[in-house]
Order: C-alpha cells, then sequence, then structure tokens
C-alpha cells in the first residue's frame, strides 16, 4: 500500500465520550437556554443559535465589538495566513507584510479584550509571519506556550529546499499573573519509552516502570483532514478535529465558552460541543456560515435551502493512487 493511501485510511478521529456523556457528566455547567445571547451588548448581526452553539455571519473585528469584555473562557484564531488563499471572500489578500501584521494585531487586541481575566488564546499564522506576532504579544500579553504542529505530505517534491511541514500555534494568557486552565490528564498520550520497550527506572526507590502515560510535548503531530475522512468539509484550510479536541480538552471546561472569530469549516464549534462546552464562531463567507450551521447541528435548512454535505475535492491533482 502507498504512503498516500495509508494516510487516506487512516481512522477517523473521534472523542472517546460523546457530547451526552458529557453533559450527564456535569448537567449544571452547560449553558441555559439563549444564555449565549447574554454575552451580546448589541445582536445586530445574522446568526443562529440553539442552547449550545451560535454560528454568526460576517466581520468578526465588528462582531467583537458587540461582545461584553471577559466574556469568554478560550479562543482559537486561525485567521487568514496572509498568503493568499482562496476563502472566496478576498480575505486573504494584503498589500505588504506591515498591512497583514497591523490587521493581525487588530483582532489579537479584539480577541484579547473578550477573553476572561483567566481564559487562555491559541492562534495561527503562517510561519513567516509568527515571529512579528510573537514578539507582540510577548511584550503585550503572555506566551505560555510555542506549539509547531507537523504532518506529512506527499505534496512536497521540491529538490531546491525542504519541505514545509510544520504550522506554528502560540498559546497565551492576558499575563504572566493571570491564571489559566490546563486539563493536563485530559490530553495524555501514550509514553513510547514505558509504554513499547518496557523499561525500568532505577533512579526511584524501588525502581518502578516508566510511566505508560505522559503529557503531549510542544511538536504535535495530527494528519491532515483528507477526502476521505468523514469530517472532510469543502473548505481549504479545515484543521483537523483532533487538534481542537486537544486544544479544548486542555484549555476549557464542560460548560465553558469557547470562541472561534475566524470559524472556516467550523471545527472549533464542533468539537467544543461534542466536548460539552459552547461554542460561538464567526465567519465572513456565507457559505460557510451555512457549513457551520449544519456541522454544529443548529438546523437542518436555511433560508429555505437543505444543508447537504457534498464533498469537493480541495485539489484538482490526483494521485494515481488515490481511487474514487
Ligand atoms: C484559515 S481559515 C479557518 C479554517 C478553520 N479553522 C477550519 O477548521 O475550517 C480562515 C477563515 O477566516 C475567514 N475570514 C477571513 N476574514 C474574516 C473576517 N474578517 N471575519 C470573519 N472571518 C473571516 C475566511 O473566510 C476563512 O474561512
Amino acid at each position: 500500500m502507498s504512503q498516500i493511501e495509508q494516510l487516506e485510511l487512516f481512522d477517523d478521529f473521534r472523542p472517546t465520550e460523546t457530547r451526552q456523556d458529557i453533559i450527564q457528566m456535569h448537567p449544571s455547567l452547560i449553558c441555559p437556554e439563549n444564555d449565549l445571547e447574554h454575552i451580546f451588548t448589541d445582536m445586530s448581526f445574522e446568526e443562529m443559535h440553539n442552547r449550545h452553539s451560535m454560528v454568526i455571519h460576517g466581520d468578526s473585528l465588528e462582531i467583537m465589538q458587540k461582545m461584553k469584555e471577559n466574556s469568554v473562557h478560550l479562543i482559537f484564531a486561525d485567521a487568514p495566513y496572509g498568503i493568499g488563499k482562496d476563502f472566496g471572500n478576498n480575505s486573504d489578500k494584503w498589500d505588504s507584510v506591515e498591512s497583514y501584521i497591523s490587521w493581525c494585531k487588530e483582532w489579537i487586541d479584539a480577541c484579547m479584550r473578550v477573553l476572561n481575566e483567566n481564559g487562555t488564546m491559541y492562534f495561527m499564522t503562517a510561519t513567516q509571519h509568527m515571529p512579528y506576532l510573537d514578539i507582540y504579544v510577548s511584550e503585550k500579553y503572555n506566551v505560555l506556550c510555542r506549539i509547531v504542529w507537523t504532518y506529512d505530505s506527499s505534496g512536497v517534491q521540491s529538490k531546491k529546499m525542504y519541505g514545509s511541514l510544520y504550522e506554528p500555534i502560540l498559546m497565551i494568557n492576558k499575563s504572566p499573573k493571570s491564571g489559566y486552565v490546563f486539563n493536563y490528564q485530559d490530553i495524555l498520550v501514550e509514553a513510547k519509552t514505558g509504554a513499547k520497550r518496557g523499561l525500568i527506572d532505577y533512579r526511584k526507590d524501588p525502581p518502578q516502570p516508566y510511566s505508560m502515560e505522559k503529557v503531549p510535548g510542544n511538536v504535535w503531530d495530527f494528519s491532515r483532514v483528507r477526502f476521505k475522512m468523514s469530517e472532510y468539509e469543502n473548505h481549504p484550510t479545515q484543521k483537523p478535529e483532533a487538534l481542537l479536541d486537544r486544544i479544548i480538552r486542555a484549555s476549557s471546561n464542560p460548560g465553558d465558552i469557547v470562541l472561534d472569530p475566524f470559524s472556516g469549516s467550523f471545527t472549533t464549534s464542533a468539537v467544543a460541543n461534542k466536548l460539552g462546552r459552547n461554542a460561538i464562531g464567526i465567519e465572513l463567507n456565507p457559505t460557510y456560515f451555512e457549513i457551520g450551521i449544519r456541522r454544529t447541528g443548529i438546523a437542518t435548512e436555511y433560508n429555505g435551502k437543505k444543508l447537504i454535505k457534498e464533498k469537493i475535492r480541495k485539489t484538482k491533482a490526483r494521485s494515481k493512487y488515490v481511487r474514487g
């Protein structure tokens, strides 16, 4: 079997508990009906919501101005990278790196205003732009962790340069004195040394087997979303559910409010809801907004149109190994 086929056959990511299990464990934490509306000072925008999810169509800078300060617990912001991706709305085009960076500073400040005192924000941008933003947030807020999301890609075949196989993620909070949630026990991974090799740690008295589990490091290896995975949506830069699962489990609690100001295919909202969190997602493109309504289970129809998932490949370049 080719490497491509092996990657495409990766089992879809499945959380271990269902949303129903989590609600049963923490019934009092789930937002009461319409509670998500209360974090807005003004609801004059296009939106759809149910009792645990709100999907908003609009410019996140404008929408966040209508939110109360300190109102959300966790933010995942996966803004356009400033590299000309086609999101159907020219939203990833800037005249210069300077203008892109100053726009990023605006949305970072807007996010930090609505984040609560002990909240955490994770954000992503292109590898070449992250250093500017790292310096900005290091001086103004507090960097908790610099994470690398790495993945394999069969598309990297340049003979002139190493392939680009990672994306940086910055995890920040308001200040070095602010608290933050870190549920390390909910994100443990296999400790290969202990689990696979069965080694004994002789530094302990008496000697003990190495632990079978550990807290993940800051290099995260998750497959990108492939066409054959059931989580695949028609969006050019969809993030894997497994990536959001780790972030949401670690940095929020059931019943918390998770905000994604650049929701795309609404991965963050979908995973947050599965994990018993409440979600607010904002997206500029009306087609992606409709994906959000369907993917969060808010409705199956919008403005008389049935919201049906029909997968379209992100790229026309098909490998000879990929069928169907
Ligand atoms: C990198 S993608 C997010 C992908 C998402 N994390 C996912 O898993 O599908 C960025 C998204 O931001 C949207 N966008 C661009 N400018 C925006 C703005 N000012 N307000 C809200 N959304 C915006 C784009 O349409 C695009 O879908």
